[in-house]
């Protein structure tokens, strides 16, 4: 016997009366009214009625299992009912969550409704192995895309792990001659009085080194100093760990990995010092600016800023020929950016730091005693001092 359940009920009924549940006919009348509910809802603006009567036709079995007929010849041509309703509601959906913003349920319905018109379809026209096509097409680029994201990630985090053994490998043995330029450079802060009355007191001061690397000028910082550092690059925090078991009379308050232009974790006006060395030389040209206003941001007032930079060749009379060969190191066959995390040799640095609101600079350009030959393109320095 065939019986015709609650119509607002789609399940089919455990009682022996209920076995046959609602009927073909019942279930796509029901369904129709439904769609043509939400239908109305959604003429009126009333999108969580109109959201909530397409998912209720979803759920309808009826078009649930929306199906191809046999054979997939379905008469008249075009869609057949179950399924252009199931293939509407989804669009419907789909047009909700995109006026919610919700990009990511927009997508899975459209998805959804582009598959359910071609992968229900056993034999297909031209035009829907088109859609097929393209759906297809979809998850290919998809996939090739998750593939380049996951090369792209591989890629960085092998470039940049490899860059922080080439650091540590050229600095493990120090060069005198360059230590004796640094303690001379850094001796100054040992007259510097902190502003922070806690540290103060201890006769300390805190110091923000940026683009710390491996911390190779540990041993020119006062005794006591407080040390905060920040690298982008989370690979040397193993070498820094290593390297700071040697410089017991520093106090390590904090390793941040971030870049020089996003120091938000440092407070403004909360550092006597901050030291780069060998860093503005790798920095995207377009931080440069922001990565000063932050050196001025989190510094105290009056506060100093020490640099130290391998710069473009100045000595053009003598040394025109080392000037041409930076450029093609970084230019034309930019084996030095690849080598050194994007290093370039060429770059004016002292006007970048004069133009970027300091009160004061006090620098000088020299040729840095580098032992090793291969270095020599880096022979060109620049060392100062920027007061806020
Ligand atoms: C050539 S190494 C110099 C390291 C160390 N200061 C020294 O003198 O040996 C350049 C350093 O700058 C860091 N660096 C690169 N881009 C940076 C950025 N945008 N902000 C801060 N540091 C950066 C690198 O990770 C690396 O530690």
């Amino acid at each position: 016997m065939t019986r015709i359940a609650a119509l607002n009920d789609w399940s089919l009924g455990s009682s022996e009366e209920d076995d046959v549940g609602p009927t073909r006919e019942a279930l796509e009348a029901q369904a129709t009214k439904y769609y043509n509910e939400a239908i109305n809802y959604l003429a009126h603006g009333n999108d969580e009625q109109a959201h909530h009567h397409f998912s209720q036709v979803l759920q309808n079995p009826y078009v649930e299992k929306a199906n191809w007929p046999e054979g997939g010849q379905h008469q008249g041509g075009g869609l057949p009912q179950d399924v252009a309703l199931k293939y509407s509601c989804l669009k419907n959906l789909g047009n909700l969550a995109t006026k919610r913003g919700d990009s990511e349920q927009a997508a899975k319905h459209y998805l959804e409704a582009h598959c359910t018109r071609i992968s229900l379809r056993p034999t297909m026209g031209a035009a829907e192995g088109e859609s097929e096509g393209c759906c297809n097409l979809l998850y290919v680029l998809l996939g090739v895309a998750s593939v380049l994201w996951l090369v792209r990630k591989i890629a960085y985090s092998t470039q940049s792990r490899w860059f922080a053994w080439v650091m540590h490998f050229c600095t493990k043995d120090i060069f005198l001659e360059i230590e004796e330029v640094k303690k001379e450079h850094f001796a100054s802060m040992s007259s510097i009085v902190s502003q922070d009355p806690a540290l103060r007191g201890k006769k300390a001061i805190r110091i923000l080194e940026i683009g710390v690397g491996t911390g190779v000028n540990f041993a020119h910082f006062p005794e006591g100093s407080h040390l905060v550092v920040v690298d982008p690059n989370p690979h040397f925090k193993s070498y820094f760990e290593e390297n700071r078991k040697r410089f017991l009379h520093l106090e390590v308050e904090d390793f941040i990995v971030t870049t020089g232009d996003h120091m938000e974790a440092v407070k403004d006006g909360s550092v006597d010092v901050v030291v780069v060395t060998l860093v503005l030389c790798s920095l995207p040209s377009e931080t440069i600016q922001a990565t000063l206003k932050e050196i001025q941001r989190v510094l105290v007032p009056g506060g100093k800023f020490y640099f130290m930079e391998h710069i473009a060749e100045f000595d053009l009379k003598k040394y025109w020929w080392r000037r041409k060969l930076q450029h093609v190191l970084t230019h034309w066959i930019p084996v030095w950016p690849f080598i050194f995390d994007g290093c370039c040799l060429d770059r004016d640095t002292l006007p970048i730091i004069q133009q970027a609101g300091f009160s004061s600079v006090h620098a000088q350009k020299y040729h840095a005693p580098i032992p090793n030959i291969f270095f020599d393109p880096e022979r060109p320095n620049l060392k100062g001092v920027a007061t806020k």
